[in-house]
């Protein structure tokens, strides 16, 4: 008899534990997933990035519809927004792609484990009322959403939401204050935005976006200003008092100050996300968090307790999912005796509102620091406005940079805003992938005409030689 049920236990089906699970299964080892929801997928599929997507495409059409967009290009209408209609869509996204997960774990045969998991020993797991034992068993419990002392969330009331409630909210708002300018705050602030809401942004540091490129933070707050959103920047909110249908924040200079107050129909609570690691019985296996309340893993993605790895939200790095699968892929690899590796200097990140904000590798500032000067660093840049696809579909907004080391030309970072910035920045990151020089991109025929001509001219900038502007 086995010495274990299992030999990979994965706890949490997100894209970081369900993609881990698949992984570990195609590679022979017997294998079982553990999730509490009723449907896997984790935060991304149910709550995260597929129904954030599924609203913004569909408000993209109404706003394109209503702002005029549409009229400029001769088609004239009047739309009438079907806000029950929306979220089904929207709901059915989910539901199939869900369902999809459910499917690819049959068809690899995958055990899913339904229930809460708890850590009994390092081998040993209860799941609701089954007790499972495995050789490794792989963390991979995501993250939620960190509340703000003094503003309590109450999605059923629909008055002050998480990112979770806010996309489910049975009517547009009035008037909507988004605390964060984050990626969820001006997501889903746009999303209401181009639903008729007034959306105000209460941001506690001086800028949108924190962790990109200084230059696209800076553009972020133009372009969202631009199109109606009232940014409050240097702002921080103190408290919040909900009555009926309506929500009154305090709000205070982030430097200190008087305090003022600030009415909404609806308040968002976007200020970042936490790892999700409480009930999950890790004192029983000896296992510390750091001062972010993560999970430390070594590169591999063991954790200091023998044969207990974890992935995804749950340990340092970007909270994105394509980091949770590619760590899920890599991790099951090493647990199978391969070699799993994940370059974390080239993850790429993007903010799906209009246009779309995208960068992987280094920020301009990040680059000076690390060279240690600025002489030591190139840039190219080229603005949106002279591609010539932009320009024809009326989308001036946005530019791409390329920085590369003045000395080696190997690029170290680039930045998009652009309406297809998300699509545009794989190209760069599979070049960095490749170790590629500026000179490389520049060289690299691009088809015209495309958005991605933009990445070329900007790597021909940095050579001084761009032939469009
Ligand atoms: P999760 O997806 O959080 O999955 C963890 C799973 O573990 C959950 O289903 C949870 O129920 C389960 N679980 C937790 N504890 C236990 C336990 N003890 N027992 C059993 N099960 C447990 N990222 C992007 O890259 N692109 C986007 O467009 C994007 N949009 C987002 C939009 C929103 C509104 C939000 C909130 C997030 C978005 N993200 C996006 C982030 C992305 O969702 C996460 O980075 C990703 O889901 C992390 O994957 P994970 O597998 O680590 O964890
Ligand atoms: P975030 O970290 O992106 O932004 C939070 C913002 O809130 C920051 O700008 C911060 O300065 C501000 N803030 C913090 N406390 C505040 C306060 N008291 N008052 C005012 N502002 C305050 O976090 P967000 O938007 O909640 O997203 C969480 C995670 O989800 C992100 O780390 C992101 O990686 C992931 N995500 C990714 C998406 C994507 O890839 N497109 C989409 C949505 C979420």
């Amino acid at each position: 008899m086995a010495e274990y049920d299992y030999d990979v236990l994965v706890i949490g089906a997100g894209p970081g534990g369900y993609v881990a699970a698949i992984r570990a299964a195609q590679l022979g080892l017997k294998t079982a997933c553990a999730e509490s929801r009723e449907t896997l997928g984790g935060t991304c599929l149910n709550v995260g990035c597929i129904p954030s997507k599924a609203m913004l495409h569909a408000s993209e059409y109404f706003d394109a519809a209503a702002n005029g967009t549409m009229a400029h290009m001769g088609i004239e209408v009047s739309p009438k927004l079907n806000l029950d209609a929306m979220h089904g869509q929207r709901r059915d996204a989910v539901k199939q792609l869900t369902g999809g997960i459910e499917f690819l774990f049959k068809k690899n045969k995958v055990d899913w484990k339904k229930g809460h998991a708890t850590f009994q020993d390092a081998h040993t797991v209860r799941v609701g009322d089954e007790t499972v034992t495995a050789k490794n068993v792989i963390i991979a419990t995501g993250s939620s959403v960190t509340p703000l002392p003094g503003v309590e969330v109450d999605n059923d009331k629909q008055v002050v939401v998480d990112s979770t409630g806010a996309l489910e909210l049975k009517a547009v708002p009035k008037k909507m204050v988004v605390i964060g300018g984050g990626v969820i705050g001006l997501e889903l602030g746009s999303v209401w935005r181009r639903l008729g809401a007034e959306v105000i942004v209460v941001e506690y540091l001086d800028q949108l976006l924190p962790g990109m490129d200084g230059e696209v933070r800076k553009e972020a707050g133009r372009i969202f200003k631009k199109q109606g959103m009232e940014l409050r920047l240097s702002t921080k909110v103190t408290g919040c008092t909900a009555k009926g249908k309506k929500a009154t924040l305090t709000l205070e200079p982030a430097a200190g100050g008087e305090a003022t107050t600030l009415e909404a129909d609806c308040v968002l609570v976007s200020i970042g996300r936490r790892p999700n690691t409480s009930g999950l019985g890790l004192e029983n296996i000896g296992l510390e968090l750091n001062k972010r309340g993560q999970i430390e893993t070594d590169h591999d993605f063991r954790t200091a307790v023998d044969g207990v790895w974890a992935i995804g939200d749950v340990v340092p790095g970007p909270m994105l999912a394509h980091k949770a699968e590619d760590e899920g892929i890599a991790c099951a690899e090493n647990i199978a005796g391969q070699t799993g590796i994940v370059n974390h200097d080239v993850i790429p990140g993007v903010v799906y509102t209009w246009p779309e904000f995208a960068g992987v590798g280094l920020t301009q500032e990040e680059a000076i620091e690390k060279l240690g000067d600025k002489t030591k660093v190139k840039v190219g840049k080229f603005p949106m406005m002279a591609n010539s696809r932009a320009k024809t579909n009326h989308e001036p907004d946005g530019f791409v940079k390329v920085i590369a080391d003045a000395e080696t030309d190997r690029v170290l970072g680039v930045w998009a805003i652009a309406s297809v910035a998300g699509t545009m920045i794989a190209q760069a990151a599979q070049a960095m992938e490749f170790g590629a020089t500026s000179e490389d991109i520049a060289y690299t025929c691009h088809a015209h005409p495309t958005h991605s001509e933009a990445i070329k001219e900007a790597a021909m900038a940095v050579q001084g030689k761009p032939i469009h502007i």
